[in-house]
């Protein structure tokens, strides 16, 4: 090879190839982003799912479902679906509801992330939760609602006797 090839060619892509991925370069799009995944949600799905994966059973929206748990009513007028609260909120409830459900149901349920979306869209969206009846609920899942509050402290150092 030349070095003149090296000096005109080789050397220039080489410089440039370094400035372009160092850090913070302004024109840098090269770099990969760590990006949120949205998922589409579907709040009326979120309903159907609400009642098949049993969570009626332990808490109500609009006045229909069990008493297990909290209402999952959102705040009137409420539009946004805030996916971290609602992680979050689920996993300070876990203990409690994994415990329970394992004593009343036998199962845990087991939810896909697009099923979850589908359920934070219903709990956050007042006006799907507003369409939400008792004829939504089978027979079948409205014997089973809980109707006493489950009173368990989610404190792991003071498990349930
Ligand atoms: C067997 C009963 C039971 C089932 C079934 C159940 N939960 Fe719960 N859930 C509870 C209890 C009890 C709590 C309260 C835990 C606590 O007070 O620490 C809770 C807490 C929660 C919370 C936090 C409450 C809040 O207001 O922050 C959310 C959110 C929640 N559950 C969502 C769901 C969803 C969604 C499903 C269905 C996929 C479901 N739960 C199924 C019993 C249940």
């Amino acid at each position: 090879m030349k070095p003149s090839f090296y000096r005109a060619v080789l050397f220039p892509a080489f410089a440039a190839a370094l400035f372009l991925s160092a850090p913070g370069h302004a024109e840098d799009d090269s770099r990969q982003q760590t990006r949120v995944a949205f998922p589409v949600i579907d709040a009326a799905k979120g309903q159907e799912l609400f009642v098949t994966e049993g969570c009626v059973i332990c808490h109500s929206v609009n006045g229909v479902g069990g008493k297990a748990g909290p209402t999952l009513d959102a705040e009137d007028g409420n539009t946004v679906i805030d996916v971290f609260d609602f992680t979050a909120r689920m996993w300070a409830g876990a203990f409690a509801m994994v415990e329970l459900q394992s004593q009343e149901l036998g199962y845990q349920f087991d939810l896909t992330g697009e099923e979850m979306a589908h359920i934070a869209g219903f709990v956050y969206d007042r006006k799907q939760q507003l369409l939400f009846k008792e004829s939504d609920v089978p027979d079948l899942i409205r014997d089973m609602f809980i109707k006493t509050r489950y009173d368990l402290g989610t404190d792991p150092s003071s498990p349930p006797k």
